[in-house]
């Protein structure tokens, strides 16, 4: 089998998931994903990161293809979610003489979810160095990036980064796992919504990890999902950057939740009024779009509107469930626009406007509508997406 050498005696030696439809159980994977675990052959050899549970004897595979016979002394923990870690049993059972690198966190978690000894175990501090003979590696702590057990471990001598999620994406590795060997469009789609689901909540962690990694030179990224970037890294970091410190791009996302299509009939209209201003408009039916899709969507472009019918004397649930993600990871600055609509009674314009001063966003453009829609009321959803789109404009003017 042709092996992955990523550098000289460093291996590639992760497994492509194109089995499992939802990652976490809610976010949908039509590319795949990938668990990414590295292998360093020194004086002594340190595996860093396993992968999910089923592939691990497909890892042990991988490792002895390199390795074959020889003992792997070291486990290097950098993150404990069960992607990365529910393999660790089999390797323990395979090198019963492993010891894993870990922090005060990690043993814990590694007690709590699989019952090990700290025997096993060799605890590392921040900064720590642990040498493999002719390597040394360092330790740096990542706190919620995105779990708090989180470190990344650095390589000097090869100036390489295992830096567990951050700079991850979803996407299998098909036939290579460079990024100067992938066609990186999908990747770089697919590193917006990874970001967005699942480490968006945690921008200021980032921030931090992102300004402690500025100082280190870099060749080469090893994350534990998607490609390995050497050329890219720039863009990389940049997208991080990027989401993690809330700037965004000129482009509104139009939402919208409709039972019998005159909520989505407004939608149109609010489209057409943000077209007449600027392209970038994306509109997303709340009952059928993925909402890991539009959430990565909203990260990315600083205008959102909004459009439900009231239902139950509240937001359309389907419209609810998108508010409670972006309130959840607390997106800021959002230029908010919204309509609701009713039949008798009107609760949702109501609640947009309270989610707006919850979010502590700018005072919204806000219309509310009952029943079908109006010439009058098309011209009105028309001017609110144009005043959006407009403000949307603005705040990219230097
Ligand atoms: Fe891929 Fe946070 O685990």
């Amino acid at each position: 089998m042709q092996r992955y050498e990523i550098a000289k005696d460093i291996y590639y030696v992760g497994v492509n998931d194109r089995h499992k439809h939802l990652f976490e159980n809610m976010l949908p994977l039509p590319y795949g994903v990938s668990y990414n675990s590295y292998l360093i052959v020194d004086e002594k050899v340190a595996l860093v990161d396993t992968v999910e549970g089923p592939f691990a004897e497909e890892l042990l595979d991988n490792i002895k293809e390199v390795i074959g016979d020889r003992r792997l002394d070291y486990l290097i923990v950098n993150h404990m979610e069960p992607d990365h870690s529910s393999g660790i049993r089999t390797m323990l059972a395979h090198y019963p003489s492993l010891k894993l690198i870990v922090n005060a966190k990690t043993i814990d978690m590694l007690k709590g979810y699989y019952g090990l000894n700290e025997d096993v175990m060799l605890e590392v501090k921040n900064g720590e160095e642990i040498s493999l003979g002719g390597r040394m590696l360092s330790f740096h702590f990542a706190p919620m990036v995105h779990w708090p057990e989180v470190m990344m471990t650095y390589v000097a001598k090869d100036q390489i980064l295992f830096s567990a999620d951050a700079f991850g994406c979803f996407g299998t590795l098909d036939g290579a796992v460079l990024d100067t060997q992938l066609n990186l469009g999908l990747y770089f789609d697919e590193m917006y919504r990874y970001y967005a689901n699942i480490v968006g909540k945690y921008g200021s962690p980032v921030q931090t990890a992102l300004k402690k990694l500025g100082g280190l030179p870099l060749s080469m990224i090893c994350s534990t999902h998607g490609p390995v970037w050497t050329k890219h890294i720039p863009e990389v970091v940049g997208i991080y950057d990027e989401l993690s410190s809330g700037k965004t791009q000129e482009g509104v996302v139009i939402a919208y939740g409709s039972m019998y299509g005159h909520t989505e009939q407004m939608a149109e209209m609010v489209a057409r009024g943000v077209a007449s201003v600027m392209k970038n408009v994306r509109i997303y039916d709340v009952s059928t779009a993925d909402h890991s899709l539009l959430l990565s969507e909203i990260f990315k472009y600083k205008g959102l509107i909004l459009g439900s019918p009231t239902y139950c004397n509240e937001i359309y649930p389907n419209m609810q469930y998108i508010m409670n993600k972006i309130a959840t990871r607390n997106i800021k600055d959002r230029v908010f626009g919204y309509w609701g609509s009713f039949t008798w009674a009107g609760a949702a314009a109501k609640g947009f406007a309270s989610f707006a001063e919850s979010m502590k966003w700018e005072e919204p453009v806000g219309l509310e509508i009952k029943q079908s829609m109006t010439q009058a009321q098309a011209d009105e959803l028309f001017e609110l997406g144009r005043q959006v789109a407009e403000r949307v404009k603005k705040a990219f003017i230097k």
